[in-house]
């Protein structure tokens, strides 16, 4: 089958996703009108046209016909200065000043498979029939500058990919001052709007909105994707729930600053995009460049949140994330910092190690604090070398003792940072992100290295190969925790500056994509202060991400709920730590705290030589059960059943990628009197077959699914129970 269709006679495209329709129509002079996107038809026989009429105050390109203005059509990819007064998707200066874009319709071309954008994290296809890429050529009509607008349909999924490429076949230089990845205009506001709002420790929260005439901003300008806001938003019909209504899906494939705006207009029209943060970026393209913005996903779905929650885990999972790990189950876990923070010494670690081999936990975690001089945060990042005084036979040493325990061996990172007090900042102290005369500020006694700078890209880029190649490392927690300030670079020419925070990002992915490389069994983790840099470029590298620094089990059902709606499951690191909690405070039993870090990838972050005996045992238990349970948990579905924002409760549910599993969670926060008995519908099983629990009581999967099945009364706060059932 063709997914892509152009009928030369009304100049229409008909793209088809999984399930999905997308129709694009050039128009008039070229004019490249956005037709519709949803759910699938067969054909588009023009049921929707075009439709003009004389708006007071929307000006006419063509001074004939009153009735025509771009302000009042919906547009493939707006740009600013001829009639469309709402936001553009790119801006533009020309080296004489005008910055007036009027791109047309050139040509086009459809290809198999999907292009690789070069430098930038993307999605891919594996066979050239697993998806086809449409590419439609725009020309201005008064420079030779043209773009190619990228869209590529997946056949497995309900999914739309989209970029766009520039290019200045002009003689001189212009400056791009916005390039958004991708542009829907709706001809309506019947919407709500979705996104994952948030902060330190409570990240991507879920957040439902109602549209109001104006523009809606959700960005980072900060340098990285950021705890504040996630590069994802939706927008959901007026009636959509989690598993039924309309939904539109938007995530955006970068690790930096980005805007992402959803615009009501006087007509009762909706637009949205997203982009690089024009707020602090500008590039300039010389004669004969191009440049290649980040990719967006966009995923439709016509069965509510869940449905396009599925499609990104689906996409992620499989055409995102690389590497060894992409199908591979992950190690269970110890890290020390919760256990030990910065003070420990050898003997205390392999203590530590020593516990957990005991209770068969598979992979120890060496947190900050074991390079330079580093005994609190105020020194040493930078120095990448060994702490004898707290490692006195090096990582090599530590690393084989750990391996005698039958542990694998990882470690913790910061590769983007430089202290005041270190040895890197004494010999290149204009190394970090700074202006010239200004003071540049710290955050965490931390400074930023200008990651946009080659020579400080190869200089750590060396230093790591070096570190990981010193001892059997099998697994890397990449961690970043400041954001950008004083962000230009004091190597980039004065009309450059604004490259800073882009080419830095560039500059980070570079290393990534070499170091991955190099070491392709290494399980990375990324990290920044916890969830702070949790987004698709970061995954296409690093197949995991540190959730939240928040591990308190309450807070973590919102954290993992709201990480959901966009990241597969086995994205997630999730830990058991000790309580009080380290950072609510609060104490939650063991049990409860299990099943929460259970529903991600598990570990334990707290000191085993101080738990008591039948603590120990519980913790053996759990470890033996995930291990028989985590392929339901990182490589099955994933269906939410009762929301942590919505409800006292929480229940979240997996099954097996065979489907023959099914594993059911369910978390009450707070006791109340006279509580009724909770009935639970499940999702997603096969209606006609039978499932069997770990009890031997047997139910019909229509049975689970309509009538539900009886939780077990849980008395007292911070409650919890799984349901493991088979199909027979
Ligand atoms: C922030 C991370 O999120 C923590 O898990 C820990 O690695 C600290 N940094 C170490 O400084």
């Amino acid at each position: 089958m063709n997914r892509i269709q152009y009928n030369d006679k009304n100049k229409i495209f008909h793209l088809r996703a999984k399930d999905v329709s997308y129709i694009i129509q050039v128009y008039r002079e070229g004019y490249l009108g956005h037709i519709y996107w949803g759910k699938e038809v067969n054909a588009y026989h023009g049921s929707f046209p075009l439709r003009f009429a004389d708006r007071a105050f929307s000006p006419n390109p063509d001074k004939d016909d009153r009735t025509f203005s771009l302000d009042t059509m919906p547009r493939e990819y707006p740009a600013y200065g001829n009639t469309d007064f709402r936001t553009p998707a790119i801006q533009l200066m020309m080296p004489d000043g005008d910055h007036i874009t009027d791109f047309r319709y050139k040509s086009h071309r459809i290809v198999k498979g999907k292009p690789a954008l070069e430098g930038l994290p993307h999605t891919y296809v594996e066979e050239p029939e697993e998806a086809e890429t449409l590419v439609i050529t725009m020309k201005d009509s008064l420079h030779p500058i043209e773009m190619d607008l990228m869209y590529t349909v997946y056949a497995d999924w309900p999914v739309v990919v989209r970029s766009v490429k520039l290019y200045n076949n002009m003689s001189e230089s212009l400056k791009i001052q916005r390039i958004d990845s991708f542009n829907i205009d709706y001809r309506s506001r019947d919407f709500k709007l979705l996104h994952l709002p948030g902060a330190w420790g409570r990240e991507r929260e879920v957040d439902i909105q109602t549209l109001h005439q104006g523009v809606f901003n959700i960005e980072s300008r900060r340098g990285a994707s950021s705890h504040q806001h996630n590069p994802f938003f939706a927008l959901l019909s007026q009636n959509a729930t989690e598993d039924t209504g309309d939904v539109y899906g938007f995530s955006y494939v970068y690790s930096g600053s980005f805007l992402g705006q959803v615009e009501v207009d006087s007509f009762r029209n909706t637009r949205v995009h997203m982009g690089l943060n024009p707020f602090n970026f500008e590039w300039l393209l010389g004669a004969g460049e191009a440049f290649q913005s980040p990719e967006a996903v966009m995923v439709y779905s016509d069965r509510g949140i869940g449905h396009m929650s599925r499609a990104f885990h689906g996409l992620y999972r499989k055409r995102l994330i690389r590497g060894t790990y992409r199908e591979k189950v992950r190690p269970i876990l110890i890290n020390n910092w919760e256990a030990t923070y910065f003070s420990f010494d050898e003997d205390k670690l392999l203590a530590l190690a020593d516990r957990a081999s005991s209770v068969g936990i598979e992979l120890f975690v060496l947190d900050d604090g074991w390079f330079g001089k580093r005994d609190d945060d105020k020194t040493s990042l930078g120095d990448w070398f060994v702490n004898e005084e707290k490692l006195p036979n090096g990582l090599a040493g530590l690393v084989k003792e750990v391996n005698e325990k039958e542990l694998s061996f990882g470690i913790w990172v910061e590769p983007e940072m430089v202290s005041v007090e270190s040895d890197l900042y004494k010999e290149h102290s204009d190394w970090c992100l700074h202006v010239g005369g200004r003071r540049t500020s710290e955050s965490r006694n931390q400074l930023v290295l200008d990651f946009s700078r080659d020579e400080v890209c190869i200089a750590i880029e060396k230093m790591l190969m070096e570190v990981l190649a010193s001892a059997p490392i099998e697994y890397v927690k990449w961690d970043m925790n400041r954001h950008m300030t004083e962000a230009y670079s004091a190597a980039l020419p004065k009309d450059r500056k604004k490259e800073t925070m882009h080419r830095y990002i560039l500059g980070l992915y570079g290393i990534m994509e070499r170091l991955t490389a190099a070491f392709p069994d290494i399980l990375f983790e990324s990290c920044s202060g916890g969830g702070g840099r949790f987004d698709p470029g970061m995954l296409y590298y690093m197949p995991q991400t540190w959730t939240s620094d928040d591990t308190d089990a309450v807070e973590r059902l919102k954290i993992q709920y709201g990480t959901s709606i966009v990241y597969p499951i086995i994205s997630m690191g999730s830990h058991v730590s000790d309580i009080p909690n380290h950072q609510v405070h609060r104490k939650t039993p063991m049990a409860m705290r299990a099943d929460v870090a259970m529903a991600g990838n598990l570990g334990y972050e707290l000191d085993l030589t101080k738990v008591e005996a039948d603590e120990l045992q519980a913790i053996s238990k759990q470890v033996k059960r995930y291990k028989e349970w985590r392929h339901i948990v990182q490589l099955g579905d994933f269906y939410r059943l009762i929301s942590p924002f919505e409800s006292n409760d929480t229940s979240w549910m997996f099954i097996s990628d065979d489907r023959m599993e099914v594993l059911v969670f369910y978390y009450k926060k707070l006791a109340y009197p006279q509580e009724s008995f909770v009935q639970l519908k499940l999702k997603g099983l096969s209606k006609d077959r039978l499932y069997m629990t770990s009890e031997g009581d047997v139910y019909g999967g229509d049975e689970l699914m309509n009538i539900g099945i009886p939780i077990p009364v849980l008395e007292g706060d911070f409650k919890s129970c799984h349901i493991h059932l088979k199909k027979i």
